[in-house]
């Protein structure tokens, strides 16, 4: 038996988790959930949005499968999100951008993964007003968490059988802290001969990115730049909707959530895109050595949006969160000998 954390979170935090649970549950897969309430009106109750039994849970699991948590702009508390990154210690954010059958982009063959450094950068939080009207935001880069962040990388290559890493950096600009993250990709470059490496401008990146973005393969980069070039890339591939993504820890902790946010625009009215947590959840079964099971839900997510007749609103249809699940439950128990 499988045991998971499960944090629905606020906006639409709950009802897409709700959703990914329903389909691990339809794979038959056992997992007994642990789950905990987090998010606004946990803060309101407690004091904290994210409490002391939600960390002591992951701690015990080892493995969570996390709804967006809405993080207040410009006051109040810090982002929830950071805060369990940090706490937990989970350097690494793995997001994979791939286009899907039956999705129409602007783009195809596009199959890359973004690698982003979790634990420092700009997400210092170190911020203080030197004098009325001038502030200063520290960004912090050491040589320990690019080193750690690189070789992820480049392992993370060699296992998922992909060709290339790209470092993503101003170093041109800021030559001491993206240097350093600079030389910490180049030396670990070195050790994996058979993957080919280049580095590459973040404006450059961008560019590119919505020029030729089938040149990617696994990209690297610091924590800012990999949160904006993330939602760029789920832009690439049909939205936010669709994208999943993994928080690693050196531990071996794993909180699976998706790119997106709490969506408070569509919050509550059964509107939501389920289909990122649903990856989320077939991300986590096959590292739970669950293939099969994380097969039979990607098979499934395919079937419905090749047909493309129950589609939620953000993919240009009109089915509810509810519908597109139960669609993808139903594509589910297909067999397999009939692919879309
Ligand atoms: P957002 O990702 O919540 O929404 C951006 C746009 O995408 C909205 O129009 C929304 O309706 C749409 N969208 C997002 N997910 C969707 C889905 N599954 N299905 C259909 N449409 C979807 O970004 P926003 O508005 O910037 O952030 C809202 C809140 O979420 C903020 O408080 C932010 O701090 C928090 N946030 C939390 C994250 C996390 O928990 N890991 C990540 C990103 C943002």
């Amino acid at each position: 038996m499988l045991t998971v954390t499960l944090i629905p979170g606020d906006g639409i935090g709950p009802e897409v988790v709700e959703a990914a649970v329903r389909v691990v549950e339809a794979t038959g897969v056992p997992v007994q959930w642990e789950r905990f309430e987090a998010g606004t009106e946990v803060m309101n109750k407690y004091g904290t949005p994210l409490p002391d039994e939600v960390f002591n849970s992951v701690l015990r699991t080892r493995v969570a499968l996390k709804g967006p948590i809405t993080t207040p702009i410009g006051t109040g508390y810090s982002s929830p999100n950071v805060m369990l990154r940090k706490r937990l210690n989970l350097f690494a954010n793995v997001r994979p951008a791939k286009n899907l059958p039956g999705v129409r982009t602007r783009y195809e063959d596009v199959d890359l993964v973004v690698i982003r450094e979790n634990s420092e950068d700009l997400y210092s939080g170190l911020e203080h007003i030197v004098v009325p009207g001038v502030v200063e935001s520290l960004k912090v880069i050491t040589e320990r968490a690019s080193l750690r962040i690189a070789r992820f990388a480049f392992e993370y290559a060699v296992k998922h059988g992909r060709r290339k890493v790209t470092a993503v950096h101003k170093a041109n600009i800021m030559k001491l802290s993206d240097g350093l993250f600079l030389e910490c990709c180049r030396r670990v470059a070195r050790d994996y001969p058979q993957i080919e490496y280049e580095e590459l401008i973040v404006d450059n990146t961008c560019m590119q990115l919505v020029t030729r973005p089938e040149r990617f393969d696994v990209m690297v980069m610091e924590n800012l730049y990999g949160d904006i070039i993330s939602d760029l890339c789920a832009g690439l591939v049909g939205g936010l909707g669709l994208t999943p993504s993994a928080n690693v820890g050196e531990d071996g902790i794993v909180v699976y959530e998706a790119v997106h946010g709490s969506a408070p625009d569509i919050a509550g009215r059964n509107l939501a895109n389920p289909i990122a947590l649903i990856f989320c959840a077939a991300m986590m079964l096959d590292d739970q050595g669950q293939q099969e099971a994380a097969e039979r839900v990607r098979r499934g997510v395919y079937r419905v949006l090749s047909e493309g007749k129950v589609l939620t609103r953000d993919l240009g249809g009109t089915a509810t969160t509810t519908e597109i699940t139960d669609a993808i439950i139903a594509a589910m128990e297909q067999p397999s000998a009939s692919p879309a």
